[in-house]
């Protein structure tokens, strides 16, 4: 199911929602073009989880994590990163959670991943036609309704 997200503030509203009710050990994978919201989403994950320090595009770091909030938010972006440079980042580490403290690990591009954890949550947006974007969630074990409820 395709969800509207008519501007900003939607796209941010959703990242609270999903901020405020993943649990550590979360991955979101987020998929979708250049400038589609990725960024966006997870400055709302990280406002859901009361995390204040501005979270910025980790496209040249490659990771950024925040410990401020409810739970760790490692924020990870691949763009620049080939699949063979992605294997040898052993990224499982962030999901085990055994040699860091488990939080909600959330991948901009990971259609660059050559393998998946066991469980994610995929975060797929697109462009509408009018400025706007879409974004399709799957699978979600809840109501999705409950995302927009304010
Ligand atoms: N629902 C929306 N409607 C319109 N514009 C939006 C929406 N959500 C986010 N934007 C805007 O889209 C622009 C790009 O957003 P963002 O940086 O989050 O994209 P991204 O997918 O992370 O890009 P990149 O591929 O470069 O990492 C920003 O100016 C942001 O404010
Ligand atoms: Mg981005």
């Amino acid at each position: 199911m395709k969800i509207f997200l008519a501007d900003v503030q939607a796209t941010l509203h959703l990242g609270i929602k999903l901020g405020q009710i993943l649990t550590a050990g979360s991955v979101i994978l987020l998929e979708g073009d250049l400038g589609a919201g990725k960024t966006t989403l997870v400055q709302g994950i990280g406002q859901g989880l009361g995390i204040t320090e501005s979270i910025v595009s980790p496209t040249f770091t490659l990771i950024n994590e925040y410990i401020q909030g409810r739970v760790p938010l490692y924020h990870l972006d691949l763009y620049r990163l080939e699949p063979q440079e992605v294997a040898a980042l052993n990224l499982e580490t962030y999901w085990e959670g055994i040699e860091i403290e488990p939080g909600i690990v959330a991948i901009e591009w990971a259609e660059r991943m050559p393998y998946q954890p066991d469980s994610y949550l995929r975060v797929c947006l697109t462009y509408g036609d009018n400025g706007d974007r879409q974004v399709e969630i799957t699978p979600l074990n809840c109501n999705i309704n409950e995302l927009f409820v304010e």
